[in-house]
């Protein structure tokens, strides 16, 4: 093998110009060429791809966002899609390909794989919710990025006296809920995986106030509800003085902090030496701040498990 090829695909995350820089720079090292790849897979079938060297990917391990953009493509999970995209890899004469993203673009790696074009995927996205993986790149940034919202809005709900509901993102997850929630000292915790019962939130917040509490946090994953929803379902157990805060894509953009670098770069690392052993149709993951690799197809099989214990510490220590 020669020559491979790198693309981000999906909802950019913080962390994957960092995971671009470590396949680019190690598959150098190890005397490969490397290509770029624009927009996904949409920009794989267009054929926007170009020569990529030591010094594309220099000074962007701080930024946030991708550099080789990125795009949602449903269109590649058609044979009639991923032909065209071979089509380019032929044309470019590249063998192999790493592929960062979420779920979406792991049906794109494996597919390659089948035609006999090894993609190896990353886990990029806020989400955290991809199987076998502790962590996905981004998803801590995102967490501190959250946690410095709920600070802020902690001063104002306490000077008013408020509560706030905070909706932030996860899609069907809710581990950005859990872990900045836990951090943020949020009196609720509104996840997905975990019912919930509209008058318990209520008599918490009134216990707290009538403890003397001056401001009452509650964080919404987006995957339960609507924050305006919550708030006006909430309204009807009492006059909680409550306002509503949608954090919305700022959750999405942002330097990437230590850890989703340093992962970032292990991860994009360990891709390259495993292209380079001939393997494909796998996707990296970190376990036990160890760097995996499991099959794709296992993946799909599988569920991501949020970090429950969190949730349950939560109602231990934050009422
Ligand atoms: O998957 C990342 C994510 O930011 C989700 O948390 C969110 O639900 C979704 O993407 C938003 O998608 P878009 O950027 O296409 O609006």
């Amino acid at each position: 093998m020669k020559r491979i090829g790198i693309l981000t695909s999906g909802g950019d995350a913080p962390g994957m110009n960092a995971a671009i820089r470590a396949v680019t720079r190690k598959a150098i090292h190890e005397g490969l060429e490397v290509y770029g790849i624009n927009y996904g897979y949409a920009g794989l079938v267009a054929g926007d791809i170009f020569k990529m060297d030591e010094a594309t990917v220099g000074d962007i391990i701080q930024r946030g966002g991708t550099f080789l953009y990125s795009a949602r493509y449903p269109e590649f999970a058609q044979e009639e899609g991923q032909l065209k995209g071979i089509e380019q890899l032929n044309k470019f004469g590249i063998e192999a390909l790493v592929v960062i993203g979420g779920d979406g673009s792991y049906h794109g790696a494996l597919r390659l794989t089948e035609h006999g074009y090894n993609a190896i995927g990353l886990p990029g996205t806020i989400d955290n919710d991809i199987p076998y993986t502790d962590f996905t790149i981004g998803f801590d940034t995102s967490v501190n990025t959250v946690l410095e919202s709920i600070d802020r809005i902690r001063d104002t709900a306490t000077s008013h006296e408020r509560t706030f509901v905070i909706e932030v993102m996860g899609r069907g997850a809710g581990d950005i809920a859990l872990w900045s929630g836990v951090a943020g000292g949020a009196e609720a915790i509104i996840i997905p995986e975990k019912e919930f019962d509209m008058k318990q939130v209520a008599n918490k917040i009134r216990a707290g106030r009538n403890r003397g509490k001056k401001h009452t946090l509650i964080v919404l994953a987006e995957g339960v509800m609507h924050a305006d929803e919550f708030a006006e379902e909430l309204g009807k157990f009492g006059d909680f003085h409550t306002r509503v805060t949608v954090l919305g894509h700022v959750q999405r953009g942002g330097s990437p902090t230590a850890r989703d670098r340093v992962m970032a770069s292990q991860m994009g690392s360990y891709a390259v030496e495993l292209l380079m052993q001939g393997k494909g149709g796998l996707a990296i993951g970190i376990e036990n701040n160890k760097v995996v690799s499991h099959d794709i197809l296992d993946l799909f099989d599988a569920k991501h498990h949020s970090e429950i214990s969190l949730y349950d510490l939560n109602n231990d220590i934050s009422y």
